[in-house]
């Protein structure tokens, strides 16, 4: 099958080839999916688990990309729940192969059902930015209707679906990022915006949660804004700064098919925007994540256009 392959971890994005691997076969509770769609965190190249397995042997080359959607074509021993021809998509295991790829093998358990009205490339454009968004702020943040939100990168792959689930469940959301995410956040439903590098983030006052996705001296700020007993969540890394009365999670997101569910229902009835950016094809993906223009949005490689 043809795949993405990343070898070095120097190179980073610039070190990724479109190669040919051998078909993935399903182990135990595993599924194999025709991929259709890939979705690509860009950050992923510098996350341990593309170089080493779970016991710290190297595992490249290894194929990145870790949300898709795309069809079943076989099941594991033992696999139940989910069915050959049946639309799917989800989040794959960090330290397995991955879905810039024709096929993957993935646990069934880390899947959803994708109903036909959703398109492979919204399929795909949801997995790690919805999951990431609803596990920080309802599990990890704790967030009840009426409290306010400071979400960084309101107008990226995470914070727009950050702000919108945030409104959704009645919180005030104050959205944050660059002087041209200002229009795009405030689509999303951000209440206000703040200009990271021409505004001064002090000025919003307090708040009940900040959702980080930036880190270094934005979040150390941010910590000095939450209220007592808030809670900041960091997605970035280990919190650099805690507020002085309240909590600091970070987390890696993970899978978890009702929580899929909840976000592609929403997606289907239009209580959730989408915020792809860049489409390209398996072929021309390498150009594209090397791209040195500004892109907003989840870039998504579509495998079969
Ligand atoms: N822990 C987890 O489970 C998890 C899950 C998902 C994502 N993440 C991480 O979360 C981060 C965001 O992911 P994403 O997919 O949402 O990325 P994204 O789509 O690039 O969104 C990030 C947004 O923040 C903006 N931004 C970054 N630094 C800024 C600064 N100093 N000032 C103003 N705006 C700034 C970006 O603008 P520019 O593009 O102009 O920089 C972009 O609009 C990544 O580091 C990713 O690895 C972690």
């Amino acid at each position: 099958m043809k795949a993405i392959i990343a070898t070095d971890e120097a190179d980073g994005t610039a070190g990724m080839t479109l190669a040919e691997r051998p078909q993935p076969r399903p182990a135990i509770n595993d599924v194999v999916v025709e991929v259709h769609a890939s979705g690509f965190v860009p950050t992923e190249l510098t996350w341990p688990s593309t170089w080493i397995d779970r016991i710290n042997r190297k595992r490249t080359p290894s194929i990145p990309g870790h949300e898709f959607a795309g069809v079943v074509t076989a099941l594991g021993y033992g696999t139940t729940g989910l069915s050959v021809g049946q639309r799917v998509f989800g989040l794959t295991d960090w330290y397995r192969d991955g879905t810039l790829a024709e096929y993957v093998a993935v646990e069934a358990r880390n899947l959803a059902p994708l109903m036909g009205d959703v398109r492979f490339t919204v399929g795909a454009s949801v997995p790690i930015s919805g999951l990431t968004a609803w596990q920080g702020l309802f599990q990890h943040g704790r967030l009840k209707a009426g409290q306010s939100v400071l979400v960084h990168g309101a107008a990226g792959a995470v914070g727009s679906i950050v702000t919108q689930l945030a409104r959704e469940f009645g919180a005030y959301v104050i959205g944050t990022g660059r002087a041209a995410d200002r229009q795009k956040s405030l689509e999303f439903g951000a209440n206000e915006f703040v200009d990271l590098a021409n505004d001064r983030l002090e000025d919003i006052g307090s708040v009940d949660l900040v959702f980080d996705v930036i880190g270094g001296e934005i979040q150390k700020r941010s910590a000095r804004l939450v209220r007592a007993g808030g809670t900041l969540v960091s997605v970035v890394g280990p919190v650099e700064a805690r507020p002085a009365d309240g909590l600091a999670v970070d987390f890696v997101v993970e899978s978890d098919r009702a929580q899929l569910c909840e976000i592609v229902q929403r997606v289907r009835d239009r209580r959730l925007r989408t915020n792809i950016g860049n489409i390209s094809t398996l072929d021309n993906a390498v150009a594209v994540l090397n791209s040195t223009e500004r892109r907003t949005g989840k870039t998504i490689i579509n495998i079969r256009p």
